[in-house]
């Protein structure tokens, strides 16, 4: 959602502002800004649409600067408009804001009265009246006030302010929202997702719940939530450039779609070198894992599709109980809590509101034992919990998830194996078959990734389609979820999925010639079932087109179209039919002409809820 990035430096910090904000645009946002302090006054520009536009515009206006500040806003309070639009000046004061105020609008009645006069309906507005307000009564300098104001916020916030009266520094602050320093040499930056900075430099340092901070040329200066100084730890970004990069490619989403044999390698890497160690999941796991009767997975939107799949292998290996529920309803709900269950976070991001939000409830609720399955080092979720297995992805840019799915795949099915070993379930040959699966789980995704040209023949069909259905049972019905997901997010085809079996309860109702139904069919114990099923769609008229894998016998047939996934990889199945599924949301929506990388209303990081 929305991002943030300031430099103060002696060179030009313009080109560092605009190159961050375009490095921040896949989080999804619909305006951009920058504003700059020079001789004593503070400059703006704004733009609805993309950094680019904005860019020319401060190009044009000859925008050149030591210290300024920029912005990708995804509208929350107020529409898209550029008076809404980051950074938000008073007098002289303008400072960008990620997160949401939730005791607006008594702030803003409050500075009515005051006499501030209000240019848009955001809740962020509030706080540069506020800072400003506290200078003009005398409390402090901009840090101090800042410190001041931040005490009468409730909600969330990353915050990074500046002032024409202090042109030798910027102070931010966060509660709530990731935010970061990045130290330079003889330059400083902050930013929300160290990609923004990470061109400029790869040394950075992550504030905690409630610090506040002084950034300078020459130095820079933490405090903690009682204002105290404070010594935060420095880390060295490992995000790659060229993983920011598009490459060859014409998508992120493409990209990464390809990367997935090089993503799951990476993420099984360990396994394969060392076995189903519980230390794959932390340094005290061993301690943790043996203590537990049951896991419950809390997630979103794909992430949870993992889990959902998960479930299925961590009762069928381990034999405990496994709960897999929505963040957002979870967090929300006087849960039953069994201090002995496992809770397992799965974010691609790692700052998604609603998990954090869900891993504090469950904490709240006595759930002593904490994993978090993540792909972003160093991110919120994994740092608020006990145990961390991260995914080696790579930055995933791509509004919709791919990588970063089937890699929490790979490490969920590690995490099974480790449970069942420990609770005595595995005998040694069943383990040396999980691991010739693993094996050779990045080979068969290669395969799956080689049926793209099958693929797009599909979707040019499905490109006129209003509708869809998509259909599995057992261990592929989550991935008929995350293929109905896949398609409504970036082609906005309207799709539902359903287990097979469910199907005559009701959905079979919306079946007639025009209604696509995808059916995910492999070869295991539910095949008999799922050919039923076909059935009934068939003899309602409705196409089915199937992906099923080369041992499940399928014939094509009038109104029957099929693509042969590879042989049958046992228990990973699931992760090898994600591929067919990824390709056809893709190319689908690349036949509609839609903005694959960043579909409409959508953003990459949900911190807000
Ligand atoms: C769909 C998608 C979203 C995310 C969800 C959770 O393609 O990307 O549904 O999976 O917003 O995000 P993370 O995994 O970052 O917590």
């Amino acid at each position: 959602m929305c991002g943030i990035v300031g430099a103060i430096a002696d060179r030009d910090v313009v080109p560092v502002l605009i190159e961050g904000l375009k490095r921040l645009e896949y989080r999804g946002y619909d305006s951009a800004g920058i504003a700059v302090v020079n001789d004593r006054d503070v400059r703006r520009v704004r733009r609805t649409g993309r950094v680019a536009e904005m860019a020319d515009a401060a190009a044009a206006e000859g925008f050149h600067a030591s210290l300024g500040i920029g912005h990708t806003r995804w509208a929350t309070h107020g529409g898209v408009t550029e008076a809404n639009a980051h950074p938000h000046i008073s007098h002289g004061i303008a400072l960008v804001h990620n997160g949401i105020i939730e005791n607006h609008e008594e702030q803003r009645e409050k500075l009515g009265a005051l006499g501030y006069a209000f240019e848009s309906q955001t809740d962020t507005e509030v706080i540069a009246h506020l800072i400003h307000h506290h200078l003009k009564q005398g409390n402090g300098d901009l840090l101090g006030a800042l410190q001041r104001v931040v005490k009468e916020l409730t909600g969330a916030y990353a915050l990074a302010v500046i002032s024409r009266a202090e042109p030798g520094r910027m102070v931010c602050a966060r509660m709530g929202c990731p935010l970061l320093i990045g130290l330079g040499e003889g330059e400083n930056f902050v930013a929300s997702d160290v990609s923004a900075v990470v061109q400029a430099t790869r040394n950075v340092v992550f504030l905690e719940e409630g610090d506040t901070a002084e950034v300078a040329r020459d130095g820079v200066r933490v405090y903690d939530r009682n204002d105290q100084p404070v010594e935060r730890e420095t880390h060295v970004s490992s995000v790659s450039l060229s993983s920011l990069e598009l490459g060859p490619y014409r998508h992120f989403m493409q990209k990464e779609i390809h990367e997935q044999p090089r993503a799951i390698g990476d993420t099984i890497e360990a396994t394969i070198d060392g076995g189903f160690v519980p230390e794959l999941f932390g340094r005290n796991a061993a301690a943790v894992l043996e203590g537990i009767e049951g896991v419950q997975i809390l997630a979103c939107g794909t992430s949870y599709y993992a889990g959902l799949t998960a479930r299925y292998w961590i009762e069928g290996m381990a034999g405990m109980p496994c709960s897999v529920e929505i963040a957002s309803e979870y967090r929300y709900r006087q849960a039953y809590a069994d201090p002995k269950h496992l809770v397992v976070t799965i974010s691609q991001s790692g700052e998604t509101l609603d998990t954090m939000e869900a891993l504090k409830h469950a904490k709240s609720l006595g759930r002593a034992h904490t994993l978090s399955i993540c792909n972003v080092p160093e991110s919120a979720i994994p740092r608020a919990s006990e145990l961390v297995c991260y995914t080696r992805a790579g930055a995933e840019i791509g509004v919709a998830s791919t990588k970063a799915f089937t890699t929490q795949l790979a490490a969920l099915f590690q995490l099974a194996v480790v449970l069942a070993k420990l609770r005595g379930r595995l005998g040694a040959d069943d383990e040396a078959q999980c691991l010739e699966q693993l094996r050779q789980l990045p080979g068969g995704v290669q395969q799956a990734l080689n049926l793209e040209p099958q693929v797009v023949a599909w979707a040019e069909k499905f490109a006129a389609k209003q509708n869809a259905l998509f259909l599995g049972r057992g261990l592929h019905y989550p991935i008929a979820l995350e293929g109905a997901l896949k398609l409504k997010e970036i082609s906005y085809i309207h799709a539902e999925a359903y287990p097979a079996g469910e199907l005559k309860h009701g959905p079979l109702a919306l079946v007639d010639s025009a209604m696509p139904v995808v059916v995910i069919a492999p070869n295991n114990s539910l095949l008999e079932k799922v050919k039923s099923n076909m059935q009934e769609v068939r003899a309602r008229g409705g196409e089915l087109f199937v992906f099923a894998d080369q041992d499940s016998n399928f014939g094509e047939s009038e109104g029957v179209h099929v693509i042969r996934t590879p042989r049958h990889v046992g228990l990973l199945s699931p992760v090898v039919h994600t591929i067919p599924v990824q390709l056809l949301a893709y190319h689908t929506a690349l036949a509609r002409g839609t903005d694959v990388d960043k579909p409409r209303n959508l953003a990459k990081s949900v911190t807000v809820e």
